[in-house]
């Protein structure tokens, strides 16, 4: 038996001590609401059987003790019991709410830049696919180099990775330059500056999977920015500009004709600790809206700042996609963009798609075993 020891606390809930002599007090309700006894929980669709509101505001531990098997036995006010593992228990009582399985995100700039690239090698797709997942995750993008593919369908390929989204272009983009270049937000002349894609739509589209079918232009390159690492900037050194770039909300606006599509939303989206959740940039798209003058002028110098990060080396990661390659692209974290060249250089085909921020973490959990 381990040596996790027990107690009520004074407050009616529990208190766990673990071998390190640290102490851990546990509500009442959130250990009910943890129950595995069969009236409470149901094993086969993993939902709680109890609307916890229907239990006594004051609910309190009655009775608690560890038995042989080390497990931990719980009687509470109302005459229910429950019987917990005392590892998992201690393990979710510990849990931060960063945890979640996944590689944590590592903001990067031109003092640590690197380009996370892999080959897959079909004999081990599963390992294959989990490193470029660590990757993606860490990185916020990752480049999969052609050899060892054999050519699957972008659509097909991002199925493995999630549920592939709809836009109002469709399944997927195709770009062709010469070509069809001037019609997408992808080539024309504003957009080969770093930018995020569909800021406009609520939600936003997380995820951009582009695969490169065809690149004979020699100077064609593809640009991405650490949307993480400007907002880390932003904050350390420009405050003023920081508090108005997330404060700030922006209209941004697509129409087709048919379609409008317009939401607002700051250039940069923070959580209450004050934490990145993304940046969103698309010039073309985004309005002011009508503040005093003195509000504008914060905000078009703050924005004014911002373009000049973007498009600083400081922040830019230049690298070449050549035929066959896929980039994997985190679309609330990192602005994409391409270098300009001349059609006449030659031929590129692009096609892209965007899915879901869920379904890769999924698809990690899965191939690292976590299910918490
Ligand atoms: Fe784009």
């Amino acid at each position: 038996m381990s040596s996790l020891e027990i107690m009520k606390s004074p407050r009616s809930g529990l208190i766990l001590v673990r071998s390190d002599g640290a102490r851990i007090e546990v509500h009442p309700l959130w250990l009910r609401e943890r129950c595995r006894a069969k009236s409470s929980y149901d094993m086969s669709s993993h939902q709680r059987l109890v609307d916890l509101s229907s239990l006594p505001a004051d609910l309190a531990i009655a009775d608690c003790r560890r038995l042989e098997s080390g497990d931990v036995h719980v009687c509470f006010s109302d005459n229910h019991e429950s019987r917990y593992d005392h590892a998992e228990l201690l393990a979710e009582a510990s849990r931060l709410p960063t945890d979640d399985c996944l590689p944590q995100a590592v903001a990067w700039t031109v003092t640590n830049r690197c380009l996370p690239q892999i080959s897959l090698n079909p004999e081990q797709i599963q390992e294959g696919l989990r490193d470029v997942l660590a990757l993606f995750f860490r990185h916020g993008f990752v480049v999969i180099r052609a050899s060892g593919l054999n050519s699957p369908k972008l659509t097909a390929f991002a199925e493995q990775f999630g549920s592939v989204r709809t836009t109002q272009f469709g399944m997927y983009i195709d770009l062709e330059t010469p070509g069809s270049a001037q019609q997408h937000s992808g080539h024309s002349p504003l957009f080969s500056a770093p930018h995020t894609d569909f800021p406009y739509r609520a939600p936003i589209p997380d995820v951009q999977m582009l695969h490169c079918l065809k690149n004979e232009a020699t100077t064609e390159m593809s640009t991405v920015v650490d949307g993480m690492a400007v907002y880390q900037e932003l904050k350390a050194r420009h405050p003023a500009a920081f508090r108005t770039l997330t404060t700030t909300p922006v209209r941004f606006r697509f129409t087709d004709g048919h379609k409008t599509l317009v939401e607002w939303r700051p250039h940069v989206s923070i959580d209450s600790n004050g934490d990145f959740r993304a940046i969103h940039f698309s010039p073309g798209f985004d309005l002011a809206p009508l503040l005093p003058h003195p509000e504008l002028d914060a905000y078009y110098n703050a924005k004014r700042l911002l373009v000049e990060m973007l498009r600083s080396p400081q922040f830019l990661v230049e690298f070449r996609l050549n035929d066959g390659d896929f980039l994997i692209l985190n679309n609330r974290r990192m602005l994409h963009g391409g270098a300009s060249f001349s059609p006449e250089e030659g031929y590129v085909h692009h096609q892209y798609c965007y899915i879901d921020l869920d379904g890769p973490r999924s698809v990690y959990r899965a191939l690292v075993r976590c299910d918490d």
